[in-house]
């Protein structure tokens, strides 16, 4: 973080007034908090209670969809490098004002999440990807995105919505929500129950570690690993290059051998765990 003399009260407060939908609670100077509709410390005690690296020392970390940057700021002060992504501009959002007051140094880009691509954004130890899965269309696609930029042993957390009727289902279920039937807001697209939730994060190359539920929500913390035969899968659904390929998939009628030595999880550093 930057350092940056402290402002007024007064100065503090009037900067907040200038953004009027502010969406996460962000204590910019002793006790002025942001006037979020969000309960971001709330989320962020059930991402602590997961196992959210308390030491984010010697660690890259993404937020996907990072919002008036809340949780971009937290891994931040807890020592992280970070790169907040989102398709509104920071201006639109609360997030210039907060980085300004907070004199952060997280580095906020202009992107979607189907954009991301290890040759433009790096490759990453840690991925936030919080109360954005149920607003995309193409959940997966998203998910296989973060994969290509997740290092192997990465972790991943995902915050989202569950499915209404099929919450407690043991089949994996994802819900269509058709233009505005989830409260009214016709950026809600699929609500999974947690079964559907969980195979979809695994079936993207990602080991379940942990996962809580409330009672329309749900939280996981996952770890990417190398599977090929997952990748495989992948890689024929990625049409547009995104593995490096081009349309045709090379080799498309040889299935990847289960016992391929590449296909085991591997042991690498946790963010937070001494090398
Ligand atoms: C409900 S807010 C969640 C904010 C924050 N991650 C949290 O959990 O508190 C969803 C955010 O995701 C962003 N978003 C939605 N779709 C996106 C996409 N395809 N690519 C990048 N950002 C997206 C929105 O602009 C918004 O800021």
């Amino acid at each position: 973080m930057s350092v940056t003399p402290p402002a007024s009260p007064e100065a503090v407060r009037s900067l907040i007034a200038r953004h009027a939908t502010w969406y996460h609670r962000i204590e910019l100077a002793p006790g002025i908090v942001t006037p979020g509709i969000h309960d971001s410390p709330d989320l962020l005690r059930r991402l602590d209670a997961l196992g959210l690296p308390r030491d984010g020392s010697g660690c890259r970390v993404l937020d996907v969809g990072c919002r008036d940057g809340f949780f971009a700021f937290e891994m931040e002060r807890r020592g992280a490098r970070v790169v907040g992504i989102d398709y509104a501009d920071p201006k639109a959002t609360g997030f210039s004002i907060a980085a300004g007051l907070l004199g952060s140094d997280v580095e906020y880009r202009v992107d979607n999440v189907y954009d991301l691509r290890p040759r433009t954004h790096g490759l990453f130890d840690l991925v936030l990807f919080l109360g954005v899965l149920y607003h995309l269309r193409h959940p997966m696609l998203a998910l296989d995105r973060i994969r290509s930029v997740a290092r192997p042993g990465a972790l991943l957390f995902v915050e989202t919505v569950t499915g209404e009727a099929l919450r407690t289902s043991e089949t994996p279920v994802w819900e269509f929500l058709p233009h505005d039937t989830l409260a009214g807001d016709w950026t809600n697209k699929w609500a999974p129950n947690l079964a559907g939730l969980l195979r979809v994060i695994e079936e993207c190359e990602f080991r379940i570690l942990a996962s809580a539920t409330t009672a329309d929500r749900a939280v996981v913390m996952a770890e990417a690993v190398v599977d090929v035969r997952l990748a495989y899968y992948r890689r024929l659904d990625a049409s547009t290059g995104l593995l490096g390929r081009g349309p045709a998939v090379e080799g498309w009628e040889d299935e990847p051998r289960a016992d391929d030595p590449r296909s085991t999880a591997p042991t690498s550093r946790r963010p937070g765990e001494p090398a």
